[in-house]
């Protein structure tokens, strides 16, 4: 991918992919409320990477994907066409989809997937959202290599809260297996066992020199001395959390989860899988080439993981091309207070309307679980510790992914689907981070089921959400579909409610939090988007393990707090 130094280039360079957009330049012409298009088509692609070339899925043969480019207030019209065997869905992460639920696209949640041959058109609207996103597959693990930016300007006139920038980049992590990552997942689901690490960390597609074959498969951002970039970093790595840096650059967060936070200077940030963080970063430095580094942020004990970072270069116009880049510091990969500092500087730029008066208070444990073998080949299917196999949990239940969309079921009464029970808290109380139980599989099993929780129109809910030490304590990021939510506190150890302190005032508006490992975070939302919402763990090997479950959230009274009826080319089971 090319380098580029203005939004008006990187629109022209990904002109080619967009079909039909009803304005040609940003922003000049565009006022927010308009309606841009695009054409994704779902085809498979030859890639080569580590000395070996595979065939990936990708949307429109790019990888990363195109970017959706809108203005706050836009409607975004996306028609996705599957030319691969492979059933596809595309989520619009983070965006809130108000009363278009039937387009948010968690497969088996809110619709059936995309069949190869068959056509899907996404429609939504950008309700007071702007900022960066992402878009990713949301069905199987396709997301490994299905996912892109989405970028969206405020109204025309409205200016960012910080002096405009010179220049704007958008960079997207991933990560890289040199198997097919479908095939991944059914080994990995059917060994019972853990993934292996992945062959490599990518930013914007390029792993970088530390890899092998690598050395000129490396991203590079051309920066002019005394500039300010804004960098648009998004996490959509499958399974780790990361950290990021630039060498001997400052990075100052300006907005996370596409919401504006107050301007916060770091030496380097953690990012889970599905977050979003612009930062601020001013070409400062003597002439030269710096790198920026992404590299595993992993708190879970025994794990196995890829310990070697991504590099790309931040190289000054003038700097000799083939000079040594200056290394970028990253944290030791299981450094919590790293990861704590860049949480305690994240606070919303203005004072926020928090719900103060809560009617639905859940707890939420968060873990993993190691299951009684259940298969005639123990060797094979139950590789995890004492020949168990493992899970994950909310509450101690591994969500099945129902057969149908939940979202159908719900709106079309269809019985037998999923049950309404889903436990607003624990069945049992005990030391969640220190007296876990732990004795495996004897007593580190979960229940299973597709359990809903229902929540009434425009309950205001707090939801704590406590990791627990069964198995390991880890940092989990949790999202939720269809809302963004204050994160109004969090700690480590058990959450206790004399002494949690929460922030009223300024907390950050997020869809995605990472829950401090062997610690507890408190998230509060007003329940007024109907429709049936999926909260997960982000990292895809959790989430398949069962950490889900999904809330239904009734229709309030008449057609502005009601969902309207599905579309008509809603693809069929
Ligand atoms: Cu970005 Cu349900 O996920």
């Amino acid at each position: 991918m090319a380098n580029f130094l203005s939004p008006f280039l990187l629109w022209f360079v990904y002109y080619a992919c967009i079909v039909h957009v009803t304005a040609k330049q940003w922003p000049a012409v565009e006022l927010g409320g308009s309606t841009k298009f695009y054409d994704f088509k779902v085809q498979t692609k030859r890639i080569t990477k580590l000395c070996t070339s595979k065939d990936i899925v990708t949307i429109n043969g790019m990888f990363p994907g195109p970017v959706v480019y809108a203005q706050e207030g836009d409607k975004v019209i996306v028609k996705v066409t599957n030319e691969t065997p492979f059933n596809t869905t595309i989520h619009w992460h983070g965006v809130r989809q108000k009363l278009s639920c039937w387009f948010d696209g968690p497969s088996y949640i809110t619709q059936c997937p995309i069949q190869g041959g068959q056509s899907f058109t996404y429609q939504f609207t950008l309700v007071q959202q702007k900022g960066t996103f992402l878009w990713h597959a949301h069905v199987s693990w396709l997301r490994g290599t299905v996912y892109g930016a989405i970028v969206v300007y405020p109204k025309r006139g409205v200016p960012y809260p910080f002096k405009h920038p010179d220049g704007e980049q958008i960079i997207i992590l991933g990560e890289y297996w040199l198997k097919d990552v479908l095939q991944l997942e059914r080994d990995v689901l059917a060994s019972g066992g853990v993934p292996p690490p992945t062959d490599a960390y990518l930013i914007n597609g390029y792993p970088g020199p530390n890899y092998k074959c690598s050395a000129n498969d490396v991203y590079k951002m051309d920066v002019i001395p005394g500039k300010r970039y804004l960098l648009r970093i998004i996490n959509a790595a499958l399974n780790v959390e990361h950290f990021f840096a630039i060498a001997n650059h400052k990075l100052t967060i300006v907005e996370a989860d596409a919401e504006y936070t107050k301007p916060f200077t770091v030496d380097r940030l953690m990012i889970a899988p599905g977050q979003t963080i612009n930062v601020l970063v001013k070409a400062d430095q003597p002439i030269g080439k710096y790198s920026m580094a992404m590299g595993a942020y992993m708190s879970a004990r025994k794990v196995q993981f890829q310990k070697v970072p991504a590099v790309a270069f931040f190289q000054y116009t003038g700097a000799s091309l083939s000079s040594f880049a200056l290394t970028a510091q990253l944290p030791c990969y299981n450094d919590n207070l790293a990861v704590k500092t860049v949480m305690d500087g994240l606070r919303s730029l203005k004072p926020v309307n928090v719900p103060l008066q809560i009617d639905t208070n859940l707890f939420f444990t968060i873990g993993l679980n190691v299951q009684k073998c259940h298969s005639s080949n123990p060797k094979q299917n139950c590789q995890a510790a004492n020949g168990g196999v493992l899970a994950a949990s909310i509450n101690n239940i591994s969500f099945i992914m129902p057969k149908v969309s939940l979202l159908q079921a719900y709106y079309n009464k269809m019985n037998g689907h999923f049950t309404e029970d889903f436990p607003g808290v624990p069945l049992k109380m005990y030391d969640f981070v220190n007296g876990a139980p732990n004795n495996i599989p004897i007593d580190t099993q979960s229940s299973s089921g597709t359990r809903t929780r229902v929540l009434k129109y425009g309950s205001r809910v707090q939801l704590i959400l406590q990791d627990t030490g069964t198995v390991s304590t880890e940092n989990h990021p949790i999202h939720l579909h269809g809302y963004s939510f204050y994160v109004v506190g969090y700690g480590s150890g058990n959450y206790n409610p004399r002494t949690a302190k929460l922030n009223l005032v300024d907390p950050p508006y997020m869809n995605t939090i990472g829950v401090p490992v062997a610690g507890w975070a408190a998230i509060r939302f007003v329940a007024d988007n109907p429709g049936v919402w999926f909260l997960h763990c982000h990292l895809e090997i959790h989430a398949s393990w069962g950490l889900s479950m999904a809330f239904i959230v009734k229709n309030g009274n008449g057609e502005t707090e009601s969902l309207p009826p599905p579309p008509t080319d809603l693809p069929k089971c």
